[in-house]
């Protein structure tokens, strides 16, 4: 009898793990994770045949950074993924740096036909030999094509397309067609400023002009930009311009400029000359949005890589390291600053989320949430997220400046820059609301609905497990994330 009450007490046991995905420590349940190894920037997002397609910079043998590789998996909502096989390796030519991908539609370049139209990938080569040699000329421009819904890649034997002119960096060309111009576009970070190149075929391309020498924030590097048109409340169609850089972020090391402005298809134009950043957090870097979304959804989706070259490397997590944002859908507003880029996760989050209720006390739940709550005429927030350790993060409005204080949130003594107090002073905007996105590993701040957004990295050594509500003196409401493993293994 005691051996039958031990096997059921196990088979019971054996069920609840398996219940329960299992998820490493810090593992995020609805943000995009490689399986294992090091990911970097997001690449090649395309949207074909009902599926979104995310490319990731990956080194897939250590968890730092290394040899680059394309990581690959597809989605049918940007939440739930789908690991695929690497689809780049490098190659003589050189490591698989960032870059994007088009659908070919008019088969341009003549590796597919108009009934099955190739994907093009163009992507920047770094050939360490030339580093190693010294040469300044190392990082040119290749493509590839798939003519199998991007599951198998076939790279052109003409590589590669765009030599190098004799600058070091010279990277992450972000493609797209221009209607005006009735061809090819290459957005390319060069150094300090962007380049912009035309083609008619996707192979030969020929430059068009230069922006942002004199413009934006130059602490860094420029790197990963991404060149769109994005129409205002009014309907009325402005080019957005967005310009990694690092270091040189408003929260020291990485992060994401961007202009609002004009191109004719050959010159941008910049409305002012203010810098705006699309995340105020220290932890969203080198994000770029999706090419061929249908124009009848009409969404700008963007995703992130969310991390910091600081210490990105160092991270206390184990047989992967970095995360990528929730995918936003980025929308133009006009403000007394001007027109500002507001960015919202997708709306498809909601099916996520169950009921957790509202509470004024301090309340206990498990797991990821969605935590929201408004703010009244005070301006004056005191909330934090802790753990039965004493863990905490503090995310606090005082004196017009909205922060996230997560020097006692946990695990921080990886790196010297981690454990900060990040703040973003309001000047004239007006706190009405704040909704933080919490996962394992992050927190993503909407202040307005997306206004003003923080993205930020914690490591709590136990899941945090309470909301306290300090100020202002009314509820929050939680909405409860199952814990739903983002990709399938
Ligand atoms: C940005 C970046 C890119 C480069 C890639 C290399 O994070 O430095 O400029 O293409 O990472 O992995």
């Amino acid at each position: 009898m005691k051996k039958f009450w031990a096997i059921l007490s196990l088979a019971v046991l054996f069920a609840c793990v398996q219940e329960k995905p299992m998820r490493e420590q810090f593992r995020p349940a609805y943000h995009f994770t490689p399986p294992s190894g090091w990911m970097n920037d997001p690449n090649g997002m395309f949207f074909y045949a009902g599926e979104y397609h995310l490319f990731y910079q990956h080194y897939p043998d250590t968890t730092v950074w290394g040899p680059m590789h394309w990581g690959h998996a597809v989605s049918e909502d940007m939440l739930h993924w789908e690991h695929l096989p690497i689809a780049l390796y490098p190659d003589s030519l050189g490591y698989i740096f960032s870059g994007s991908a088009v659908v070919d539609s008019n088969n341009t370049s003549g590796f597919g036909s108009k009934e099955n139209p190739p994907i093009v990938a163009v992507f920047t080569y770094h050939n360490m030999d030339g580093e190693k040699a010294g040469r300044i000329d190392f990082q040119t421009q290749g493509i590839a094509y798939s003519l199998d819904k991007g599951r198998t890649w076939t790279k052109y034997d003409q590589n590669p397309v765009l030599l190098n002119p004799g600058i070091k960096d010279f990277r992450d060309p972000k493609v797209s067609w221009n209607e005006v111009a009735k061809q090819w576009v290459m957005t390319l970070a060069v150094k300090d400023h962007i380049e912009f190149y035309g083609s008619p075929d996707l192979k030969q391309w020929t430059k068009l002009s230069e922006f942002g020498l004199t413009l934006g924030a130059h602490g860094g590097v420029w790197e990963c930009p991404d060149l769109f048109p994005l129409q205002d409340a009014e309907g009325k169609t402005h080019w957005v311009l967005l310009v990694s850089i690092n270091p040189g972020g408003p929260q020291g090391g990485s992060a994401t400029q961007y202009f609002v402005g004009d191109f004719d298809g050959k010159n941008f134009t910049s409305q002012d000359s203010v810098t705006r950043w699309i995340d105020y957090g220290a932890d969203n870097y080198a994000g770029v949005t999706w090419s061929d979304v249908p124009a009848q959804d009409g969404r700008r989706l963007f995703m992130g890589w969310m991390s910091n070259w600081q210490y990105a490397q160092v991270v206390p997590t184990k047989s992967w390291r970095s995360a990528m944002t929730l995918p936003r859908e980025l929308s133009l507003w006009q403000s007394p600053n001007g027109l500002i880029l507001h960015s919202k996760p997708i709306r498809k989050i909601v099916d996520l989320f169950g009921d957790g209720g509202c509470f004024k006390e301090p309340s206990t739940f498990e797991g990821s949430a969605m935590i929201f709550f408004d703010v009244p005429e005070e301006q004056v927030i005191a909330f934090s997220l802790s753990n039965a350790k004493g863990e905490k993060v503090i995310i606090s409005l005082q004196n017009g400046v909205f922060s996230v204080d997560r020097t006692q949130s946990g695990i921080t003594d990886f790196h010297n820059a981690f454990p900060a107090v990040h703040g973003v002073p309001m000047g004239n905007i007006k706190v009405n609301s704040v909704g933080i996105y919490v996962d394992a590993s992050s927190l993503e701040i909407f202040i307005n609905g997306g206004e003003i957004v923080m993205t930020e990295l914690v490591f709590p050594s136990e899941p945090y497990t309470t909301g306290t509500l300090e100020k202002p003196a009314t509820k929050f409401c939680i909405s409860l994330i199952p814990p739903m493993v983002s990709a399938k293994p």
